[in-house]
């Protein structure tokens, strides 16, 4: 009986190992056998687009929130405007977005050594984990495994990526859906410790009236790099998020935002809501905390509802869906 018993959990383990909740089908090291030089080789291209172009680093990164958060990470934000398809790259809230050309350059050394055997979803994943490496942000497993959606989902987009002004309860709300928490959130918002915002996003905390939850002094440097409350969208100045250390993924950007230098209203807004604010201290005050924090959000992002075994595809471009 007592065997009977054991040898029945020796058969569930695995069972309950294969499937877990929300990330089913994806595992460490999925192309150890079709493809084991997979993740070297990202890692490789990722390195060596960071030294050409630093700022290729902060976009995976920026890529793997904006493909994840809508519906699922399968690289749906990396296609192209087809005949009846807009892409999801194309929707105003992907505005700023900026490198897909160099997805390309990765996605060719991959079809160089294994051709049709690695998604573009992974490329997403693990671009965004080797490049917040990088920034001096934390190293990240991943899982793999992750197959390419047909469609792009550009009617989606809006409802899922909040704007730059919207509340604190809408965007907490977004990352609950996802089973990321406020203190995940908090954490994940702290992305915007690197790169860069345009004029358009923040005229409005400037002109006509000067927006009270931002400093004085600091308001009067902004006007200086975004003169015009009706900036040209395309030929617009930017300003770092965080004039300290813009290159890096760290707390500085918690520390801003605590002397009201927050560049976007949802930034600042984390400082005045009192669900977030503790959160912000703690990360302000504690790097390693706040990169433990990003971590633990950036990989339950990575994993959200992602296709698997026979749905979706391994695309052999990433711009476009294959024709068979
Ligand atoms: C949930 C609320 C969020 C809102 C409303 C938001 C909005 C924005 C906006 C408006 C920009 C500036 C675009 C421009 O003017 O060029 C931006 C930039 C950026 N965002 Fe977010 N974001 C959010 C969350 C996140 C998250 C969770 C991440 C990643 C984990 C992220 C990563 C980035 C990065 C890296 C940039 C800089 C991109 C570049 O310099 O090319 N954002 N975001
Ligand atoms: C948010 O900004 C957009 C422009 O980007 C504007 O159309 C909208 O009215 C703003 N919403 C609020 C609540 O201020």
């Amino acid at each position: 009986m007592a065997s009977f018993a054991s040898a029945f959990i020796f058969l569930l383990i695995p069972l309950l190992f294969q499937f877990p909740s929300g990330e089913s089908g994806i595992e460490v090291n999925y192309y150890s056998e079709s493809c084991p030089r997979a993740e070297e080789i990202i890692k490789e291209q990722v390195t060596a687009l960071y030294h050409k172009h630093g700022n290729t680093a902060i976009s995976w990164i920026r890529n793997l929130f904006h493909d994840c958060v809508v519906k699922s990470c399968d690289a749906s934000l990396l296609l192209e405007s087809a005949s009846g398809m807009e892409s999801e790259k194309a929707t105003s809230r992907s505005f700023g977005m900026r490198n897909f050309k160099y997805i390309q350059t990765i996605k060719h050394a991959l079809e160089k050594e294994c051709p049709a055997t690695v998604s573009c979803a992974d490329i997403v994943a693990l671009s965004a984990r080797d490049g917040a490496v990088m920034l001096g942000g934390p190293y990240i497993e991943m899982k793999t495994g992750r197959k390419d959606s047909k469609i792009s989902y550009a009617a989606q987009v809006a409802s899922s990526i909040p704007n730059h002004n919207d509340t604190v309860s809408t965007v907490l709300s977004t990352f609950q859906a996802i089973g990321i928490d406020t203190q995940g959130t908090v954490a994940l918002l702290g992305a915007h410790s690197v790169g860069r915002v345009h004029c358009i996003n923040l005229v409005q905390r400037l002109y006509p009236t000067v927006d009270p939850t931002l400093d004085p002094d600091y308001a009067e440097y902004l006007k200086k790099r975004c003169p015009s409350p009706h900036p040209d969208p395309n030929a617009v100045l930017y300003s770092r998020n965080d004039r300290e250390t813009p290159m890096v993924l760290d707390n500085m950007y918690y520390s801003n935002i605590l002397s009201h230098k927050g560049l976007l209203v949802v930034d600042q807004q984390l400082v005045s809501d009192p669900n977030t604010y503790p959160f912000v201290k703690k990360m302000a005050a504690d790097n390693g905390y706040f990169h433990d924090q990003f971590a633990k959000a950036l990989l339950i992002l990575s994993q959200n509802n992602p296709l698997t075994g026979d749905q979706g595809e391994i695309r052999k471009d990433c711009r476009f869906v294959n024709i068979n």
